[in-house]
């Protein structure tokens, strides 16, 4: 009996899309790929001057406004990626739809830092861990294919390139 054979088509598929969410489309990455979420899990509680932390999140409309403020948009990143934001007893995001968000204003960040390659104020966002990309992947698939697997040993040889391209006085990102 002829069977088909199954191709796990679906999570190499989700893995490419992973992987290119990274570069987002200059179209305004913000709006498309962030503000969305920002309505629906953060303005309930972060609009005006009434806004908890200080924080009105209100006063950014697209990518520009968010590249303006790279110090603020990478602590508040870290917000989101650490499960900080929003608080437990507000409505919560999924994991897939959190790490697009945080996906998405690093690549916004990300891209500000490259045109001020140089500029020591700049503040470059963190890369995800082997780990943390493992696990996502997995959130998101359902299959453990550790992708990091055949990645560099994580982070030592980031380090040891950074610390070489600070000495050398270079501040690309790696
Ligand atoms: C249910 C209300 C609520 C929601 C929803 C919420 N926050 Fe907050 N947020 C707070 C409160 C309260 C604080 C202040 C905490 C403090 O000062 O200790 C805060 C503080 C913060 C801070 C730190 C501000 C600073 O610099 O001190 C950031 C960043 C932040 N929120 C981001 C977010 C993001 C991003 C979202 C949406 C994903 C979000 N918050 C959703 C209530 C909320």
């Amino acid at each position: 009996m002829k069977r088909d054979r199954q191709i796990p088509s679906c999570p190499l598929i989700l893995f490419a899309v992973v992987v290119c969410s990274g570069e987002v489309a200059s179209a305004d990455a913000y709006k498309e790929g962030v503000l969305p979420y920002v309505r629906k899990y953060c303005v309930e509680c972060h609009t005006g001057k009434e806004a908890k932390g200080e924080l009105d999140l209100t006063r950014y409309a697209n990518a520009s406004d968010v590249a303006a403020s790279s110090r603020r948009w990478n602590s508040i990143a870290e917000f989101i990626r650490n499960g900080e934001m929003p608080p437990e007893d507000a409505k919560q995001p999924t994991i897939d739809e959190r790490n697009s968000v945080v996906a998405t204003v690093e690549a916004i960040l990300l891209a500000e830092a490259q045109k001020h390659a140089g500029d020591p104020g700049v503040v470059l966002p963190r890369r995800l861990s082997n780990t943390e990309y493992d696990l996502s992947i997995r959130e998101l698939t359902g299959v453990d294919i550790r992708p990091t697997k055949d990645f560099p040993a994580d982070r030592l040889e980031v380090k040891a390139l950074t610390i070489q391209a600070k000495r050398s006085g270079c501040h690309q990102i790696f």
